[in-house]
């Protein structure tokens, strides 16, 4: 996994707990850096230890954190790839775009990047389907990131996130409306 999201996790927890936190869940996932670099690839079990021995730790349910982790990226990924967003874009259009502009230049700067491909169908003016598709199985954190774009765009109290799907499968579902 991209090393941007690893140094997000590590200012999470940081921020969300403390520093001598970050140190021990790195000690528990025996993880020897305790910096990342946002043009290298970590590996995905790392990303797995780490928040499974925060839920352990914090006694919040992994499902959970993946949720509000995803919730916490958003700011800082827009602000990575702003250069890709369109000014009158707000969340649904955000969530339309995501998979042709976002996910595909991820895969571009890096071959072993590799974003969950979302299919996403705009029903109606005020409504979209997520199917997202990963063998990482990160669904919890996709729902926190839709949640995260209600917020960055000011829209969280008209935005209404539901998965249809169990969220830690391959295949999630998920549901935005605007009301
Ligand atoms: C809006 C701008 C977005 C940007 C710039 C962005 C960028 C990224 C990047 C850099 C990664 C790491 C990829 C890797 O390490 O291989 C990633 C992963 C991921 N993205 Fe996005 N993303 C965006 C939107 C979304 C949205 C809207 C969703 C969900 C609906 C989403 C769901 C995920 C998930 C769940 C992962 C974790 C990896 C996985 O499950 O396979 N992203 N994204």
């Amino acid at each position: 996994m991209h090393g941007t999201i690893f140094s997000l996790l590590k200012r999470y927890v940081q921020t969300q707990y403390d520093h001598s936190t970050w140190v021990q869940l790195t000690e528990l996932a025996g993880i020897s850096s305790l910096d990342f670099n946002s043009k290298t690839v970590y590996p995905d079990e790392h990303m797995y230890a780490l928040i499974g021995y925060a839920a352990q730790q914090t006694g919040i349910p992994a499902g959970e954190l993946h949720e509000k982790f995803g919730e916490y990226l958003v700011p800082d990924l827009l602000y990575m790839y702003q250069k890709l967003m369109r000014p009158e874009w707000k969340t649904l259009e955000m969530l339309e775009h995501t998979e042709a502009v976002m996910h595909t230049h991820v895969r571009r700067e890096h071959t072993e990047n590799a974003p969950p491909v979302l299919d996403v169908k705009r029903v109606s003016e005020n409504e979209v389907i997520i199917d997202y598709v990963s063998p990482r199985r990160m669904g919890g954190l996709a729902v926190g990131i839709v949640r995260g774009l209600a917020t960055y765009f000011d829209e969280a109290d008209r935005i209404d996130v539901q998965p249809t799907t169990s969220e830690d499968g391959e295949r999630v579902q998920i549901r935005v409306r605007r009301n």
